[in-house]
């Protein structure tokens, strides 16, 4: 059967990972998390104190870049594969509202999307692949068969986010998150680098009222007509 590449864009908390990886199981596809590589990246600068609420270390940041490893290992309970920084599996860590307040900063900085953007194309170059994040139609992969462009309205995204935080963090505030998903939109549009833009050829969901089966079905259905 043929093979596609399916490319997922969309603000933050839209959902694109939920049809992301439920998309590549049906399709027995790969499927990548690029926005889990911005924040590997994110968490190596945290980490190394390149990056804080007072500064950015940005040279500081691009020197490093040839030492930061990052690869994908499947998790079969999970079904889908985890992101590792070197040896470490960093997926438990990489969501946290911490990593998410800096990872902007560190995605608008064009040697590492350079460094990100090859190895993305590098995990597509057979195709069978489903990909999302901000620039998969517009830059990773410009000739994928199937781009989709997710939205919904920042109330709704950030509630969401908020139900997936306050599980692990009792702290969390919704005013915290909400002001997050806003910024990031501010930051991942407005950037000189590959902003976050809908493709000319992109369909785009709104999913502010779709269930996720809703979403599901719409979008698989579009990929079936695309591999016949
Ligand atoms: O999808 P996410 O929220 O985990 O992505 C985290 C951040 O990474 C997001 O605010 C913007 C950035 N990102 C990007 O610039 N390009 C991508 N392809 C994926 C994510």
């Amino acid at each position: 059967m043929k093979k596609i590449t399916i490319a997922i864009d969309g603000f933050s908390s839209t959902g694109k990972s939920t049809l992301a990886k439920s998309l590549a199981k049906s399709l027995s596809y790969v499927y990548i998390d690029t926005g889990a590589m911005y924040r590997a990246v994110t968490l190596f600068a945290m980490r190394k104190g390149l990056i804080d609420k007072n500064h950015f270390n940005k040279e500081g940041l691009v020197e490093s870049l040839p030492t930061i490893e990052l690869h994908f290992e499947y998790n079969p309970e999970k079904g889908f594969a985890e992101v590792f920084l070197g040896q470490e599996n960093v997926e438990g860590v990489i969501r946290s509202l911490e990593v998410s307040q800096y990872v902007s900063q560190i995605a608008e900085v064009p040697e590492v999307r350079r460094k990100l953007v090859e190895q993305q194309q590098s995990f597509g170059k057979s195709k069978g692949v489903v990909m999302d994040g901000r620039d998969i139609g517009t830059v990773v992969f410009p000739d994928a068969e199937l781009k989709v462009f997710m939205t919904a309205s920042p109330e709704i995204r950030a509630q969401r986010r908020y139900d997936e935080l306050i599980v692990k963090d009792p702290n969390i505030s919704y005013e915290a998150v909400f002001k997050n998903v806003v910024d990031r939109d501010q930051i991942d549009t407005t950037r000189a680098d590959s902003p976050l833009v809908k493709a000319d050829d992109a369909i785009e969901v709104d999913n502010s009222h779709l269930t996720i089966e809703e979403q599901f079905n719409l979008i698989l259905d579009l990929a079936q007509e695309r591999i016949r």
